[in-house]
Formats: structure tokens, sequence, C-alpha cells
């Protein structure tokens, strides 16, 4: 039985994931890129925001991207065709019952995944097992106790904080990013490194203004508005001050920070 997914699948949602992976390809994806007829398993790809990449900078590489929603992976397909990548297999499964025989991938790459899951260390261990020997393993996750701003604002940390309590409530952990070297470790990975990518935006780079702080991260927090106030985290008037506070970062004189967390290790 699949986790519940926090954001939903709705097209906004799916919007954002597009927006995220535009601006963020060169800070997250620069130094991953796999060799000629290596097999790489891309694990709850979702619309197939980060597979188009992948699969563009490895065209020599196989990918086999799979994902539990069939409508996900139905413009997944969209996007994948649209770009006239060849090297994408898609498959509708679940990451607690993978349909792979053991050691079939050279590679296995996770992105945004962890954090929507309740046994995140028992996923990591079951993809172990998809790797040969030798075989490597790249997960990115987000962190959303990394993101500060200015101005500060009571009202947008307190609208961030319902975000991480709704997650924590249908099983995933928004403080995911942070935990990556120890739960590899654990899930009994070696050579573990994990590096920090902070994204820093202010108004000289209005790509980021607009692709990270408007459309990725505040529409992020936006988009649990219904359910966190029907939940009774926060009230309307709070929860909206928070959203206008953050817009507020993306003005001449706003920053706005995060982190990511992307982790490299290898099955001996
Ligand atoms: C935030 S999205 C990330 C999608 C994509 N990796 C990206 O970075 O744009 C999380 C994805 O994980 C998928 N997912 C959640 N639980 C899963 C499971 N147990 N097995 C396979 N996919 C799962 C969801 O359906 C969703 O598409």
């Amino acid at each position: 039985m699949a986790d519940a997914y926090v954001h939903g699948y709705h097209r906004r949602e799916n919007e954002r994931l597009q927006d995220q992976a535009g601006a963020l390809v060169e800070l997250l994806h620069s130094d991953t890129a796999y060799p000629s007829g290596s097999t790489v398993l891309e694990v709850g790809c979702g619309v197939g925001a980060q597979t188009v990449t992948l699969a563009q900078r490895s065209p020599a590489a196989r990918f086999t991207s799979i994902d539990i929603s069939a409508s996900s992976l139905a413009e997944a397909k969209q996007r994948i065709d649209a770009a006239g990548i060849t090297n994408v297999e898609l498959r509708q499964a679940d990451i607690f019952s993978l349909p792979f025989d053991a050691g079939s991938f050279d590679h296995v790459f996770v992105c945004f995944v962890l954090e929507h899951l309740s046994r995140p260390l028992e996923a990591l261990s079951i993809l172990k097992g998809m790797l040969r020997p030798g075989g490597t393993i790249t997960v990115i996750e987000g962190d959303h106790g990394s993101a500060y701003f200015h101005p500060q604002s009571p009202a947008a940390d307190a609208a961030i904080q319902t975000l991480v309590e709704l997650q924590r409530r249908t099983g995933g952990d928004a403080l995911i990013g942070r935990q990556l070297y120890p739960l590899l470790v654990e899930a009994g990975f070696d050579a573990v490194q994990v590096s920090p990518r902070m994204v820093y935006v202010d108004s000289s780079r209005p790509d980021l203004v607009d692709g990270f702080t408007r459309k990725t991260f505040t529409a992020m927090v936006e988009g649990v508005r219904d359910s966190t106030i029907s939940a009774g985290l926060i009230s309307a008037e709070m929860f909206d001050a928070g959203i206008r506070d953050l817009h507020r970062t993306a003005e001449g004189d706003g920053v706005f920070c995060y982190t990511f967390f992307k982790g490299v290790a290898t099955r001996s």
C-alpha cells in the first residue's frame, strides 16, 4: 500500500514539479552522468521532470523509470515522447514490491521520493538489492527546515511548519534531506557522500525568483492551504499572511535560501 502523497496529483502540482526541475537542473544534476550501456532504475519518476534531464544527459544509458501513479506516468510518457527521448522505459510499480530481479541494475536514482515514504530505510534497502555489486545509488531530497529568507516572517515560518506537520501525519518526513547520510549508511551502502546544494535567490537572479521562490517553494506551501487549515494546524488568516510574506521575499529587496541534499553511495 502506497503512503499518501501530501502534494496530490493535480495539474498545478505537476506544473510545479516542472518549474522546479527547470530552475534546478544545473544545481542538482550537473555531476550526474551514466556510462554508455549502463542500466539505471529511476524510482518515483512522477511526471518525468527529472527523467528528461537524466536521459538527455546520459543518452547512451538505458533508463527504467517507475512510479506508483498511472496518471503521472501518462504525463511522463507525453513529456518523454515530446522531447524525442528513446532510452527510457516507463513502468507502473511500487518501490515496496518491485517487479525486477535482484542485482539487475547498474545504478539507482531517487529524487524527492523518500520524503513521502513512511519507511525510507526499508525503501533504500530494497533499492540496494536492485543494484549489482559495485553499482551506485543517487538520492536527492529537500529539507524544509533549511528555508530561511529576508524579510523574516513568523507567519511564513508557521505556514511552512504546517506543511512539515501535514507531511509527518501522512507518514512522510519533510526534514529528510539532513538524514540522507545516516539513512544510506544504515541501509548498508558504502562510500556514502552527501553534498548540500544550496539555492540562493535574490533579485539579480530573476529566473530563480520566479522558478524557485515563487513557482517551486511558495507554490508548494500554498498547495496545502486547504488541507492544513481543515486539519486545524493553522488559521486561514495566519496561513495567508505567511504566503503573502513568502511572495514578499521574491520582491526586489527580498532573499530566499533553501538547501537540497544529494547523496551518492555504492553497493559493495
Ligand atoms: C514529489 S514526486 C517526485 C517525482 C520526481 N522524482 C521529480 O523529482 O519530479 C514523488 C513521486 O513518488 C511517487 N511515489 C510515492 N510512493 C511511491 C511508491 N511506493 N512507489 C513508487 N512511487 C512512489 C509518487 O507517485 C510521486 O510521483
